[in-house]
């Protein structure tokens, strides 16, 4: 599939499951979907709560969808967002997408309803420079390690 026709594979299904969202805080209702290596996709809206701290993103929400159905290997995500001037993932979301994929073209539509008023195409790497990802912690776990060996022998 072109990066085209997923796209818009990804914009439908971001705008559908946006309006499914649990925004009576906000009333900004977010929608997100993911492809992934294996062919599938996942969707996930925000989801806020009475106790703000307690809401969760919709990005995030596609993340724990797709690990849940056992993928772990997100290759494009769009995020769809109200108004005509498309709203940027958070940096909680960048950190959480990074976990999965070093880069991957992050899309973001602005949308009112089911019309989309305005496009950005934006990548992972961009939104995230020098993320802070598993290997630089497991090199660093592995030189502790053979650190704490060396004064046990
Ligand atoms: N929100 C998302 O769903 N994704 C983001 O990346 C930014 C913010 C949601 C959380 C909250 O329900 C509402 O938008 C306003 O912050």
């Amino acid at each position: 599939m072109s990066e085209k026709a997923l796209t818009e594979m990804l914009t439908a299904l971001a705008l559908t499951v946006r309006e499914r969202a649990y925004a009576p805080y906000s009333h900004y209702k977010v929608g997100a979907a993911i492809a992934t290596a294996s062919g599938k996709f996942y969707v996930g809206c925000n989801v806020e709560n009475a106790s703000y701290g307690g809401t969760v993103c919709a990005e995030r929400g596609a993340i724990m969808q797709m690990i849940a159905a056992g993928d772990q290997e997100p290759i494009a995500i769009v995020v769809a967002t109200e108004g005509d001037e498309p709203g940027s993932p958070c940096g909680f979301c960048r950190q959480v997408l990074s976990e999965f994929a070093a880069d991957m073209p992050i899309v973001l539509v602005g949308v009112s309803g089911k019309e989309v008023l305005a496009r950005k195409r934006t990548t992972l790497a961009k939104l995230l420079p020098m993320a802070f990802r598993k290997d630089t912690l497991q090199t660093a776990q592995k030189r502790v390690a053979k650190k704490t060996k060396t004064l046990k022998t």
